[in-house]
């Protein structure tokens, strides 16, 4: 098996590349130094060239607020670059991995969105991420339509980080405790990719660790976790102005990934304990004995 991986500097598709690796696959992370999503002519040349068995898709536009200012550039690399990525990957029969969000949802309600409840995003990128899933979900047969949440990674900019440093300057943060839904650790979720992709078992699958939390109760987690001393004040919504409307209710059921017999996902605190020992691992000077 032979897998190329778009978003190869983003947090998701550098644990997916290194799964991979661990797992002797053979492998090649790709960015926008290889290639840009929204030249479709260039997509294609690449993989055709590369000729992968299945591709990993997950570079995104990814800058939610940012994109209220840039709806077209946004739909461009979401919607049509994934276009693209779907059309390569039907010329050389591979098979797709596309990863989606809980911002396709309305955030209504306080049950969990199935797999196959109906769109409703609320902003610009959750809209572009279901041009994407469309064009995933109207052209190609063999694909695992991943929707996940809350992510953060080892590889990139995140919540986590931005709680740790905020925490270590500050003796108060504010943070939005009606918004309801679960933080994904990037290196569990390529896991659950990579068992997934060897299968033939298809389908749209929501991977998120498990337990749903505000994002107020999340940034306690990780301040205790630190062992930082810090007051989280929780507020809501209304109070904490941004240019893209959010869901309030971001829970995602995950009952079609255990029927599909993938091992659990971990629950949210196990990640987390995991995320910051491997950030400290990181942090600690290379050169000592
Ligand atoms: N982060 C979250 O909380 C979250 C939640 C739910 C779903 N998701 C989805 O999960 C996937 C991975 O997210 P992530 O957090 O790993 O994203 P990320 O860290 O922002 O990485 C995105 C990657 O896509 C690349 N990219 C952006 N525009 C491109 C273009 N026009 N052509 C080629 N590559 C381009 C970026 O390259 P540059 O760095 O060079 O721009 C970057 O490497 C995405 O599909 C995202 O929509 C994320």
């Amino acid at each position: 098996m032979k897998v190329l991986v778009t978003g190869y500097q983003g947090q998701l598709g550098w644990d997916v590349v290194r799964t991979l690796e661990a797992r002797g696959v053979e492998c090649r992370g790709v960015d926008t130094g290889d290639f840009d999503l929204r030249d479709g002519p260039a997509v294609k040349a690449y993989v055709q060239e590369y000729a992968p068995d299945v591709i990993v898709h997950c570079a995104a536009y990814t800058a939610v607020d940012k994109a209220e200012s840039e709806p077209q550039l946004c739909a461009e690399v979401n919607g049509d670059g994934t276009l693209n990525v779907v059309r390569a990957a039907l010329s050389v029969g591979a098979k797709i991995v596309y990863i989606s969000t809980d911002y396709v949802f309305s955030g209504q309600g306080e049950t969990p969105w199935k797999e196959d409840d109906p769109y409703g995003p609320l902003n610009v990128y959750g809209l572009s991420k279901v041009q994407g899933e469309i064009a995933v979900r109207s052209l190609m047969k063999r694909y695992f339509l991943i929707r996940t949440s809350w992510v953060y990674g080892i590889h990139g900019h995140n919540f986590v980080r931005t709680m740790l440093k905020l925490g270590r300057e500050k003796q108060e943060i504010r943070v939005v405790d009606d918004q309801i839904g679960s933080p994904t650790y990037s290196a569990d979720l390529a896991r659950v990719i990579c068992d997934l992709i060897p299968t033939q078992k298809y389908g749209i699958y929501h991977v998120t660790n498990e337990g749903y939390m505000s994002w107020a109760h999340f940034a306690q987690m990780i301040l205790t976790g630190e062992g930082i001393w810090c007051r989280v004040l929780p507020i809501p919504t209304s109070e904490y102005s941004t240019p893209a409307r959010r869901p309030l209710n971001s829970r995602l059921s995950m009952d079609r990934l255990r029927a599909a017999g993938i091992a659990p996902m971990p629950t949210v605190e196990n990640a987390l304990g995991r995320y910051l020992q491997e950030l400290e691992l990181e942090n600690m000077p290379k050169n000592t004995p």
